[in-house]
């Protein structure tokens, strides 16, 4: 299935994500560049759209779209794009590296709460959730520790174990997506 691999990242751990899948699935990558880059902006909600992608998403089967939860939102960036492409895009799989843990998913800042965000702004198209919460590269005395969610980004180092194991099931299951 032809497929593009689309994301946004401030911190890298989304970018390094979209990277891997992409290399797993031997695909094209994708940055989705804001017209206006500035963090606070988007925290506040002010945004400008997003700067036309390079390659043209109507040419692809899947589009797989990464990147970050920040107060419980789906952010502008990754918002602007559905809007922009929706009509395009045929089957939608959306992926984050988050802060939000599995056991927290429900709460008020969980990436499920996104998930169910994304199922509804893409009417239909999207196929699959995935989150990849930060926890599982951190050890167990660090899990509870906020500042080590903060500062901790996935890399060729921490990105074993769990984390490698959730990861290879995920292509499996995306891979038997028809
Ligand atoms: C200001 C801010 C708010 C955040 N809010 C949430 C949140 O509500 N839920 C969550 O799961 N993660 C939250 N996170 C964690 C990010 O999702 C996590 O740091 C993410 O991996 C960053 O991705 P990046 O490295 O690709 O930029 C927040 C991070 C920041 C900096």
């Amino acid at each position: 299935m032809k497929t593009i691999v689309v994301y946004y990242s401030r911190k890298g751990s989304n970018g390094y994500l979209a990277q891997k899948i992409s290399n797993a699935l031997s695909c094209e990558i994708e940055e989705i560049r804001p017209r206006l880059n500035v963090f606070m902006f988007f925290l506040m909600d002010i945004h400008l759209g997003i700067k036309p992608l390079k390659r043209n998403i109507k040419d692809y089967e899947r589009v797989i779209l990464c990147g970050p939860v920040w107060v419980g939102r789906f952010i502008a960036p990754l918002r602007c794009f559905v809007k922009k492409y929706k009509k395009q895009i045929n089957q939608l799989i959306f992926v984050t590296c988050c802060g939000s843990t599995f056991e927290k998913k429900d709460d008020k800042f969980g990436h499920g709460l996104v998930f169910n965000k994304v199922k509804e702004l893409a009417n239909g198209r999207v196929k699959h959730c995935e989150a990849f919460p930060i926890d599982l590269v951190l050890s167990e005395d660090k899990k509870d520790d906020d500042a080590a969610f903060m500062e901790t980004h996935l890399n060729d180092s921490n990105f074993k174990g769990e984390i490698q194991e959730r990861f290879d099931n995920f292509i499996q299951t995306i891979n038997s997506i028809n």
